[in-house]
């Protein structure tokens, strides 16, 4: 991991072809920890100001117009993270789903979970089902938090209950295909990502979406976080729209 060094800011926004912006964004949420420690503040901060950058990036996404955006919030190795961080996550969740529920149906925003919600607590997973369940019909953008989230825990619980539908003759194996496994995924009825982008300078997947990425665009970025704006996304869609998509083939449109 690189020193907690400020992250550069500047970016001059580029001009997009809104008519070929990413429906769904995938983002995993790098930096927070080093962006607090460059200011000497706990991690919890950095965790803090890194919601500040979710509020942004939403705001930013409904006028681009993409239509899914999936944020990595918290995976099953962050378990192993000092209780007290782990503590500061959970709460920073419970109280964005208090805070933000009035600003998610002004904006159109329908909520949704990806990962394993057993375990989280029980008053934390309820008010999670009851912004699920409040944000369901609206419109304009489905904003999918990975949360306890794990792309190999994901397909271990997704084959286990295709297995019990297999067992119980309810599918025959004949019939299953990709369509198949994918309604199994915590992301069902979700288009796969175009694009994946990393904040924070690391250049790996760190086990997030491992099914659904096998044709999306990474996009790997220095900036923490917390510093990641407008602008940067901006950028990393205009470097999407340079590459040319062949999904195995030789040649897209
Ligand atoms: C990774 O940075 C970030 C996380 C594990 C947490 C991300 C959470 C938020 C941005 C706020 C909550 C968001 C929602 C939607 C409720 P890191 O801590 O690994 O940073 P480091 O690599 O610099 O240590």
């Amino acid at each position: 991991m690189s020193d907690p060094q400020p992250s550069p800011q500047s970016v001059i926004a580029p001009a997009l072809d809104l008519a070929r912006v990413p429906s769904h964004i995938a983002i995993i949420m790098d930096g927070n920890g080093r962006w607090a420690a460059a200011r000497g503040l706990p991690r919890a901060a950095g965790h803090r100001a890194g919601l500040e950058a979710v509020r942004r990036i939403i705001e930013a996404c409904r006028e681009y117009r993409v239509r899914v955006l999936t944020l990595y919030a918290f995976s099953t190795e962050n378990w192993r993270r000092p209780p007290d961080e782990v503590e500061a996550l959970m709460r920073l969740l419970g109280e964005a789903l208090v805070d933000e529920l009035e600003d998610l149906m002004e904006a159109g925003v329908q909520f949704r979970m990806s990962g394993d919600l057993d375990t989280l607590e029980p008053a934390l997973r309820k008010q999670v089902e009851q912004v699920v369940a409040v944000t369901h019909d609206n419109p304009n953008l489905v904003l999918n938090v990975a949360y306890n989230y794990g792309g190999r825990a994901e397909i271990i619980d997704a084959v286990r209950r295709l297995g019990r539908d297999l067992a119980s003759g309810h599918i025959i194996p004949q019939a299953v295909d990709e369509a198949v496994v994918g309604r199994y995924l915590y992301t069902a009825g979700l288009p796969d990502p175009d694009l994946l982008i990393r904040t924070g300078g690391e250049q790996r997947v760190s086990n997030f979406l491992l099914w659904q990425i096998a044709y999306t665009e990474l996009y790997f970025c220095e900036v923490y976080w917390p510093d990641f704006d407008k602008p940067h996304l901006a950028a990393a869609i205009a470097e999407y729209q340079h590459r040319r998509r062949r999904f195995g083939g030789i040649e897209d449109a």
